[in-house]
């Protein structure tokens, strides 16, 4: 009460502020990435932020009372954030008028749930395809034209083929209009921190576009920028692009075809080079307007396919240093990581510099599951399943995860930069795991008592002392031993569970019997996802 009553004075005092601040003061506070220790963060509000978040279906952010209801429930699963899609055909339906009264609604609705929003721009692309351009822009072919596949004419925005870069400036000039719009409405508020830009970019359908103007390029010479990237990143090249620039003589000059082979891979390679340029300069002109995050996300390769079955030339993990050679405007590359291999995707991304952030996924017990091995071994600053919107009411598997990650986050956020920590999932396949941690090496297996097997166990740990752990999760136990035998034995001197409570630690019941196997292991049942806190005594 006392908040919502001091807040009319304090949005005074602000506007008051606004007026006499200079623009370089309040970009001091915006949301960045920043690098602290051993990983990149997001800051927001001056702190490190976790988007526990999710992503709504493509078409609930068209309308302002179809949203209405829905933000309350999200904020109580309980997201932070909500990945919201926004379009060029809504923000611009004729040439040069904006129209930001959904944008401005949306952030009013948010803001009333203390939600956080990443908005999507849906504009030349969305899934490879063109559906969201505004009509004057699909109507006009000449202007704005078409790609080529197979010999035919297809109605997907072309990167290359025109005489004009018509596209891609319009889309830029579009796109910086909304980034105008939210510095001139959100600067203060940093509702939105994060920004998309287009939809799992690339060509499908076939390998690459065949567009007069796109063959003319494909035949023409490697731009030196890309030819001198991948000299000077040689020794940091994701293994599958340097292996394919080895196999054809790892040449610094030539055509595509003679760089890169004469197959689907040059092709995905070509586009991917278009399709960064294009996305790299409508990212830039949004940053010029209003420096927020920015990122693309990705539809991954499936497994025996070859490029054009998925988008080719959008930043999969053989082709994102192509995308770096061709700008440094977009700051993350991600997946939409419905994979089965979870982790093998969030490895491939999560390097050289590349936090994860992994804007699509699964819910139900697999994201709940998913979201700790993400946040306590990448270090990701933000998971979010699709179709949030139509999850059930009530508690679900997710929320359940999401509120005991949140009950953490700050010292989770803190030990990401420290890389004292870890995160695991484990199956019946996968039943156990083990990492050293603070000088002991910590052994993770699927809980088990009395004969009774746990059949999934995930989770974090954390190092908080030189004795002392901090866990959370369900169906795993823990043994702590030290680095080398022989030296000393470990046990466990108390187990706790408690929560935190405005950072304080409460500690409720004190485990021990059968809670810790009779002193042998740290146990986290299958029963609910528990916060717990071990202390470790040595002796001879
Ligand atoms: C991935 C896309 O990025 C989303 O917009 C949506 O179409 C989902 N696929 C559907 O599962």
């Amino acid at each position: 009460m006392r908040i919502q009553f001091l807040r009319p004075i304090a949005v005074c005092i602000a506007a008051c502020c606004i007026a006499t601040v200079p623009t370089w003061a309040q970009d001091a506070n915006l949301p960045h990435l920043e690098k602290r220790g051993v990983t990149t963060q997001l800051i927001v509000d001056g702190r490190p932020f976790l988007m526990l978040a999710g992503e709504l279906h493509n078409s609930s952010s068209s309308n302002l009372e179809y949203m209405k209801p829905l933000w309350p429930r999200l904020a109580a699963i309980p997201l932070n954030t909500v990945l919201t899609p926004i379009s060029w055909e809504l923000i611009e339906p004729s040439e040069g008028k904006y129209d930001f009264t959904l944008v401005d609604g949306l952030l009013a609705q948010a803001r009333e749930q203390h939600l956080r929003i990443v908005l999507l721009w849906l504009a030349a692309w969305k899934n490879g395809m063109s559906s969201y351009p505004p009509v004057w822009v699909k109507q006009d072919t000449k202007r704005f034209p078409r790609a080529i596949l197979h010999n035919n004419e297809v109605n997907i925005l072309s990167t290359l083929a025109g005489a004009s870069d018509a596209t891609r400036d319009a889309d830029g000039r579009a796109f910086a209009a909304v980034m105008q719009h939210l510095r001139e409405v959100d600067s203060r508020d940093h509702t939105v921190i994060m920004m998309q830009i287009e939809n799992e970019v690339g060509i499908l359908g076939d390998a690459r576009d065949h567009s007069p103007e796109a063959d003319r390029a494909f035949a023409t010479p490697v731009p030196a920028l890309l030819t001198q990237y991948l000299k000077a990143h040689r020794e940091t090249l994701d293994p599958e692009l340097l292996a394919l620039w080895q196999h054809y003589g790892e040449k610094s000059s030539g055509t595509w075809m003679q760089i890169f082979g004469d197959s689907a891979r040059a092709d995905e390679i070509f586009m991917a080079w278009n399709y960064a340029r294009y996305v790299h300069s409508v990212t830039t002109k949004g940053k010029a307007a209003y420096n927020l995050p920015m990122y693309v996300n990705t539809w991954l390769a499936g497994e025996d396919t070859t490029p054009g079955d998925y988008p080719s030339g959008g930043p999969q993990p053989r082709v994102v240093d192509i995308w770096k050679a061709a700008g440094s405007a977009i700051d993350i590359y991600t997946p939409d990581l419905y994979a089965a291999n979870f982790s093998y995707w969030a490895n491939r991304y999560h390097r050289e510099g590349n936090p994860l952030f992994v804007p699509e996924t699964n819910g139900g017990t697999t994201g709940a599951a998913n979201v700790f091995y993400a946040v306590g071994e990448h270090a990701a600053m933000g998971f979010s399943p699709f179709a949030i919107d139509s999850f059930p009411e009530g508690t679900t598997d997710l929320g359940a995860s999401y509120r005991a990650i949140a009950s953490v986050a700050p010292i989770v956020l803190e030990q990401q930069a420290t890389g004292n920590v870890h995160g695991f999932n484990l199956t019946k396949e996968h039943p156990s795991v083990e990492f050293s941690m603070n000088g002991s090496v910590v052994h993770i297996s699927l809980d088990e008592i009395f004969g009774n097997h746990s059949e999934m166990g995930f989770g974090l740990i954390l190092a908080m002392g030189q004795n002392e752990f901090l866990g959370v999760g369900k169906g795993f136990r823990v043994l702590i031993t030290p680095p080398a035998p022989g030296q000393f034995k470990l046990g466990y001197a108390s187990i706790d569970e408690g929560t935190y409570e405005d950072g304080q630690w409460k500690p409720r019941r004190r485990l021990n019997g059968d809670e810790n196997d009779q002193g042998n292991y740290w146990r986290f049942d299958a029963r609910s996802i528990k916060v717990e806190k071990a202390v470790l005594y040595r002796y001879e």
